[in-house]
């Protein structure tokens, strides 16, 4: 049974507090895999290295409800500033000998599992046929794997100037070189997080994106040619995803998915996919949970519409924390997302900035939550540590309304369940009392945890959700923390301040907090929020030669 093979692993995979997930406990820096995977022969399409001259879009303004009223036509430059803000390098880092970059888009043990790919019609610029292309962040520039049919396009999507699809891949071995069985724990995540950093990247063209709940992974695998054996031999194969249909304009939400997969099957194929280390270790638990969750795709549910955002409350006129002068500029924004290696555990943050990052998580009709198909199952375990006007203690953010009775029912141990903020977000809270250590300890004692302003556990509506989608919603479930995450991390920038993903928590000793049994509720993720203290050894350039800060 699949939902077993579910179960299984992520029980298999949790941490302890005297045992971690199985993994090789070192690191073998021989084999440690290329960061950037390329296609070998094919012709590659430089994007553009400035943004297109547009109309400037406020960073609130990506959260707007509905469509803009003039969305840009889908081009080569507006292409090249999507992917540039969702997956391109957003920095070269160096410490004595060791030089790495970083992307707009985080990663577990920033190594980088997600591989993007496009599929487009003829657009001036790209091609005169319809194509296929990787996206080589390193270069920022476009791979083209296929050429095809551009009248397929057309039939399957229309106009290629309002429509263009996103797929997004997974490298397991990335992940599973350094973190073993939990790996693919991880590349879920990381795909979250590039969805959301599309999703909103979408947005400063005013685009929308929304995953495509009907396309099986097989049909994603023959539409990228992840499924071209003769295209992968040494490679390591990547694992289908998500597709993402973008759309410019009030196009359907919908591709066609037989027509363009047939026609890039036919078409003219270019490129061998790079080999990112000579040897590799089998994880065997990872192959079964990839294949017990393969998604075959489904009819998306019909579900009631997402409200419009709240009323945020005004910033503060002295705020807590220092004042920021960085005009919010989205792209600016994206650019200078970091995860903070450690926080200064003294400053607080004010009541506004709190509540506007956590009307930002709630799901609403904007970026990033319209790219869903599917109703909010994750809501925050929050450890409230410095909040000014809050109470540090123990609370909850439901972020679905009929998750709080579940939650109560769920939750095995005598909490408050008092109303904690106006109406703004439904924020309750559980206990009272100082709670950095607790925090600090069940994220694998991370000083993180316990040093900045909040952080919290990510709480999967686990069971029911599995039981209503099946098993390959167990990488939705991840998918959905990552991109609560994205939204963090840019909220926490936004804020004058820096966020950080946690993977590494101890799985069941956060569920004895919350008096949790069995698979009702799990906890999938982690995250903190704070005041950075930065780490000066460290130097830094810009994530492309021709950039200048
Ligand atoms: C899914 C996920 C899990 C992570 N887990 C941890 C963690 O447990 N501890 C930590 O210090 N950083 C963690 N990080 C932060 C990554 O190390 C960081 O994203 C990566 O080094 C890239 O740096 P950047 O976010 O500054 O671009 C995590 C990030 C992600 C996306």
């Amino acid at each position: 049974m699949n939902a077993d093979a579910v179960v299984r692993y992520h029980d298999g995979t949790k941490h302890h507090f005297h045992r971690f997930a199985p993994s090789l406990g070192y690191l073998d820096w021989a084999s440690q895999p290329h960061p950037f995977r390329s296609f070998d022969g094919a012709p590659v399409v430089p994007l553009a290295h400035r943004s297109p001259a547009v109309p400037p879009v406020t960073y609130d303004q990506l959260f707007q409800p509905g469509p803009p009223a003039r969305p840009l036509p889908i081009s080569i430059a507006t292409i090249g500033d999507m992917l540039r803000h969702a997956l391109g390098l957003s920095a070269w880092k160096q410490f004595r000998e060791s030089r790495w970059a970083l992307r707009v888009n985080p990663s577990s043990g920033n190594l980088h599992p997600t591989e993007a790919y496009m599929a487009i019609g003829a657009v001036s610029g790209l091609a005169e046929t319809a194509g296929v292309y990787h996206y080589a962040p390193d270069r920022h520039a476009l791979e083209m794997r296929c050429a095809f049919a551009a009248e397929a396009w057309r039939a399957a999507c229309g106009d290629p100037s309002r429509t263009l699809l996103v797929a997004l891949t997974s490298i397991h071995w990335r992940e599973a070189w350094k973190y073993g069985e939990r790996a693919f724990r991880y590349c879920q995540h990381d795909l979250g997080h590039a969805v959301a950093a599309l999703r909103l990247s979408a947005a400063l063209a005013g685009w929308r994106a929304t995953l495509q709940p009907d396309w099986p992974q097989r049909a994603i695998a023959a539409l990228i040619g992840i499924d071209r054996d003769d295209d992968y031999v040494e490679a390591e194969r990547e694992e289908p995803g998500c597709v993402l249909l973008v759309t410019a304009g009030d196009e359907a939400d919908r591709a066609g998915l037989s027509g363009l997969v047939d026609a890039a099957r036919r078409g003219e194929w270019h490129g061998r996919a790079s080999q990112l280390s000579e040897d590799h270790v089998e994880w065997t638990f990872i192959d079964e949970v990839a294949r017990a969750t393969e998604d075959p795709g489904r009819n998306p549910p019909a579900l009631p519409a997402l409200p419009d955002p709240p009323d945020l409350p005004d910033l503060p006129d002295r705020p807590a924390l220092p004042a920021h002068e960085r005009a919010l500029d989205p792209r600016a924004l994206m650019l200078q997302r970091r995860s903070a290696l450690a926080f200064d555990g003294r400053s607080a943050i004010d009541l506004a900035r709190f509540v506007r990052m956590l009307a930002r998580v709630m799901p609403g009709a904007h970026a990033p939550w319209d790219a869903l198909w599917w109703d909010a199952r994750i809501h925050l375990a929050l450890f409230v540590e410095r909040v000014d006007g809050i109470d540090p203690g123990l609370y909850l953010l439901p972020r679905h309304p009929t998750a709080v009775e579940r939650l109560k029912a769920a939750f095995g141990r005598d909490f408050l369940w008092e109303s904690a903020l106006d109406a703004t977000v439904p924020l309750i809270r559980l206990a009272r009392g100082d709670c950095r250590r607790l925090a600090g300890r069940l994220s694998c004692d991370q000083d993180i945890a316990a040093d900045g302003f909040f952080s919290l556990g990510m709480l999967a509506d686990f069971d029911a959700s599995l039981e209503t989608f099946g098993p390959s919603f167990y990488r939705h479930l991840f998918w959905e923390s990552g991109i609560v995450g994205q939204v963090l991390y840019l909220e926490a920038e936004a804020a004058g301040a820096r966020a950080t993903g946690i993977g590494c928590f101890y799985d069941d000793p956060v569920h004895e907090v919350l008096g949790l049994t069995g698979h009702t509720f799990q906890s999938l993720y982690h995250f903190t929020v704070g005041l950075p203290v930065e780490d000066t050894r460290l130097t830094t350039e810009p994530g492309y030669a021709w950039e200048t800060r």
